[in-house]
């Protein structure tokens, strides 16, 4: 079972997506956290998304698609994926059809100002990978690394995602009636939780 984890940068996908695929075992799937460890790699891929994620926009869909495409053909045998930041335009939903099934699509919806406030003060730890915002002694409060600001959560670059995400990630809300379970994003992050689980479990229970 393939679940799309949607909503705007900073919605809390990553860190919804961490927790149910570390809690049920599904394979969890981020474009973003691909393209920066591609880049941490130096590999030509990663220089190419380089040039568009630190302006806030988005890589082009043929790169993402078959980059996606090769990931989903590597992984084997397994549970099932959660697509966190993919697709995120409607070309990218349509090229996907028939390559994978995507069971539900849950939208994690979060407020303007709140997305702001959240990115400008995001830190992830560069040892263990942690989302967490930033603390007093610029240490991961999981495992005591360093913690450092991404290149795309500088303030211009986070209004532009915005931007970018109103225009070209929003018309899937439309593409993905049919599966599509909005959740209140913007209450602690157990909370949150929850909601998913019960959406998963309604989901299982055939509704
Ligand atoms: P990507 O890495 O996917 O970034 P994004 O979509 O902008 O989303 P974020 O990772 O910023 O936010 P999130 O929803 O994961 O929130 P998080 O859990 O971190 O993409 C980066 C770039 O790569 C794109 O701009 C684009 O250039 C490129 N790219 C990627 N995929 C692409 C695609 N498909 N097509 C084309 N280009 C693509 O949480 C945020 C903060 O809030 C954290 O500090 C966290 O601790 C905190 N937080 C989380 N939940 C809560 C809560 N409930 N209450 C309070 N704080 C919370
Ligand atoms: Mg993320």
């Amino acid at each position: 079972m393939n679940i799309v984890f949607l909503g705007s940068p900073g919605a809390g996908k990553g860190t919804q997506a961490i927790k149910l695929s570390d809690d049920k075992g599904f394979t969890h799937i981020s474009t973003g956290d691909i393209f920066r460890a591609e880049l941490k790699n130096n590999t030509e891929l990663g220089k190419l998304a380089k040039q568009f994620i630190d302006n806030g926009e988005l890589v082009p869909d043929d790169v993402v698609v078959d980059m996606v495409d090769a990931k989903i053909k590597s992984l084997g045998d397994i549970k099932g994926c959660i697509l966190d930041g993919f697709p995120r335009t409607l070309n990218q939903g349509k090229a996907m059809e028939g390559k994978i099934d995507v069971a539900l699509v849950i939208y994690i919806h979060v407020d303007k100002q709140e997305i702001i406030d959240r990115l400008s003060i995001r830190r992830v730890c560069g040892k263990c990978g942690n989302i967490q915002p930033n603390s007093e002694n610029g240490l991961c409060n999981t495992c005591g690394g360093t913690l450092a600001q991404r290149d795309d959560d500088k303030p211009e670059v986070i209004l532009n995602r915005l931007t970018v995400y109103e225009t070209q990630t929003m018309p899937l809300i439309d593409y993905y009636k049919d599966k599509f379970y909005q959740i209140d994003g913007a209450r602690e992050i157990d909370e949150v939780y929850k909601d998913i689980l019960s959406v998963l479990e309604k989901f299982n229970a055939g509704n």
